[in-house]
């Protein structure tokens, strides 16, 4: 495939990825501070249906970002490789597992010590994520050469 779609695919996918996690995050907070429980219900509802998109997105994301890493070697393709290695741990095992849960709670009213235990973590291992992933967004224009990085002095 020519390395320009790639480009695109990698840099579309990745920017779609953190938008769907910016809009979990800030909707649950959003409804949690000021919704009442149909819109918390709605809410936890829409970030499961989200995750259908989320996976997928993430897949190509890092499919595009290995095929256009080749064989290099240089740091930030590893800090990058390295931060996806976080962000994917982060959401198989935490992020993945907490919506469900919170959504199975909150269809059934459970708005208990369960619930606000779980979305605690879901909130901080989500902001840990959107970190990541701009983070990795950022070194991505740099390596493109759209950011220039600063020179040491
Ligand atoms: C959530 C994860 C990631 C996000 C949000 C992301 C985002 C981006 C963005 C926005 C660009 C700039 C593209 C452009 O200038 O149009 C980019 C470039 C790049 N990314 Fe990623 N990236 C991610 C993960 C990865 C991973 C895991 C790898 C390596 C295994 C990787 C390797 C690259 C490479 C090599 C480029 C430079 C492409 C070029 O211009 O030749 N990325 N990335």
């Amino acid at each position: 495939m020519d390395r320009k779609v790639l480009v695109r695919m990698h840099a579309g996918f990745g920017t779609l990825a953190l938008l769907l996690i910016l809009s979990f995050f800030t909707s649950t907070v959003v409804v949690e501070l000021q919704g009442d429980i149909t819109q918390i219900q709605m809410v936890k509802r829409y970030i499961v249906y989200g995750i259908g998109l989320l996976a997928p997105a993430m897949a190509v994301t890092g499919f595009t970002g290995t095929k256009l890493s080749g064989k290099s070697r240089a740091r930030l393709i590893q800090q990058k490789k390295n931060r996806m290695k976080r962000i994917m741990m982060l959401g198989v095992a935490v992020l993945i597992p907490a919506a469900f849960l919170l959504n199975y709670l909150a269809q059934f009213n459970a708005f208990g010590m369960l619930f606000y235990s779980v979305q605690a973590v879901e909130l901080v291992a989500g902001a840990a994520n959107i970190f990541l992933m701009g983070l990795n967004m950022k070194e991505g224009f740099m390596l493109s050469g759209r950011i220039i990085r600063k020179q040491k002095a």
